[in-house]
């Protein structure tokens, strides 16, 4: 079984000792071994990345941004056996796999168009022979810490706009999903990164926690649980980092009374189990108008149990495994919880163990139905295949329920009436909103985050070059005598 170094200065650095990735449909299969790293090798890390930058940032934008085209061209060549083997290693079923790779080259593609752009302003000045204008620059060494869910994609949209931007990069991926990371990164440094400019770091908490904390990096750039945001965000207070934070969401769809039902079935059906419910942006709650509330619930239940639990690889699964084993007596507990609280399970609510599902971490699609929004089932984010159905009476007491809680990621509506669209659109709280589609399908160029405790009020995707750029404002005075603003009036 392969052991994987990590990457710092170019070189491959083995470690001292080893943590194991292995395949949630089946937990005795090894991935790989994966280094535990220590301070000191953050440190390594964050030393190359600081000596690479004076050189890396000096490299013309649209030179850096070739190194992320042929990245992005290496990606696509790829794709199938990176999208095969993230399925091994992360569960999620191979179209997903197969899209979450193609939103690394898109965001590649997307990105490094931004290198010929890199746009500022040029503004009158308020003296005579003055110039002023506004440009970007770089921030300096970025920590990038991305989570398991979308192990290529997430970290494509931090590692590329850092590195387009003239950043240098220390990486860590998640634990769960070490060999994507891994390989996402290698392929970056072969398409012509100089050593130092980006480098890897693999393990735990701990791990991200030395990145964060380590006095010489400049910013940190975090998706994953509020808990572990909470803790960065203040860790970089201490050392007044930039942090750009993604954390969770408790996404609904609206389904009013002139929805097409089948489409709204399609859209949550899709959005509470695609990737085993394990987005951010996953549809956790439906909001359901009361004239339709029996008939979406009954046809979602009825689809659900029908979905076919199994290993990703296999064409005639629908859903796949969750991450490991805290993740699935987690979305249990959170089963248990919904059934004391008074919710109706209509499917679902239990650990998957017959046949080869035994040998991993599999749950039962789960809808609870009769949720009334204030319950913990319908405010906290499960991140499991678990969805909650609540019903409404009118759109405004939709909205309010859509609104009634700490997140504000993706939302969505169902109707046939653009007035209830329109008005969805404007009163709807939260980063990104749907019409007629589920709360996922984000593309790379459009602003990605959201409001309350998603984020700290950054986006990714479109607008990312905020997180991972400076203003730097300059005036340049050809009148050759001396001019005071607000004084020469
Ligand atoms: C996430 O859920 O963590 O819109 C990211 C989507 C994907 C990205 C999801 N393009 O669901």
């Amino acid at each position: 079984m392969e052991h994987y170094p990590n990457i710092i200065a170019g070189q491959k650095e083995p470690a001292q000792s080893t943590f194991e990735s292995r395949n949630p449909a089946r937990w005795s299969e090894i991935i790989g071994h994966f280094p535990c790293s220590t301070p000191e090798d953050v440190d390594q890390a964050v030393k190359a990345a600081r000596e690479a930058y004076p050189k890396w940032k000096l490299v013309p934008a649209p030179r850096r941004a070739e190194v992320l085209y042929r990245a992005a061209e290496s990606l696509a060549r790829q794709k199938e056996e990176l999208a095969q083997l993230m399925t091994h290693e992360m569960g999620k079923v191979l179209t997903e796999s197969r899209g979450d790779v193609q939103e690394g080259v898109d965001m590649l593609y997307y990105i490094a168009g931004e290198g010929r752009r890199l746009f500022g302003e040029t503004t009158p000045s308020e003296l005579p022979d003055k110039f002023a204008m506004s440009v970007r620059a770089p921030i300096g060494v970025c920590g990038c810490i991305t989570p398991w869910n979308f192990p290529l994609a997430i970290p494509s949209w931090k590692l590329a706009p850092a590195l387009v931007a003239g950043n240098t990069v220390v990486f860590k991926p998640a634990e769960d999903t070490p060999l994507i990371g891994h390989r996402f990164a290698e392929l970056l440094i072969e398409s012509g990164l100089p050593p130092g400019v980006l480098n890897v770091v693999h393990g735990g908490g701990e791990v991200g926690a030395a990145i964060v904390s380590h006095p010489d990096v400049d910013l940190i750039s975090f998706t994953g649980s509020c808990e572990v945001g909470r803790e960065v965000a203040s860790r970089c207070a201490d050392t007044f980092k930039r942090v750009s934070l993604e954390m969770g969401g408790k996404n609904a769809i609206i389904v009013m009374d002139d929805a097409d039902l089948n489409l709204a079935v399609d859209g949550a059906i899709w959005g509470a189990f695609g990737t085993t419910g394990q987005r951010c942006t996953a549809s956790s709650r439906l909001v359901v108008h009361r004239d339709v509330y029996q008939e979406f619930t009954n046809k979602l239940a009825e689809r659900a149990r029908n979905l076919r639990l199994g290993d990703g690889v296999s064409d005639s699964t629908d859903v796949g495994p969750v991450i490991n084993e805290t993740q699935l007596q987690r979305i249990h507990e959170y089963s248990e919880i919904g059934k004391a609280e008074g919710a109706r399970l209509m499917c679902g609510g239990e650990i998957a163990r017959e046949g080869d599902l035994a040998g991993g971490w599999f749950y039962r699609p789960t809808v609870f139905a009769d949720v009334e929004p204030k319950m913990r089932i319908a405010q906290e984010e499960i991140f499991g295949p678990t969805t909650c159905v609540i019903p409404c009476d009118n759109l405004d007491n939709a909205i309010s329920i859509v609104n009634g809680i700490k997140f504000g990621l993706s939302s969505a509506i169902y109707t046939a009436n653009v007035n209830r669209a329109f008005r969805a659109m404007r009163d709807i709280e939260a980063g990104i909103v749907y019409v007629n589609a589920s709360t996922i399908g984000a593309e790379v160029h459009l602003p990605f985050g959201g409001i309350r405790q998603t984020g700290n009020g950054h986006r990714e995707g479109g607008h990312v070059l905020d997180v991972f750029t400076e203003w730097k404002s300059i005036y340049i005075d050809y009148s050759g005598r001396l001019q005071r603003a607000q004084i020469d009036t």
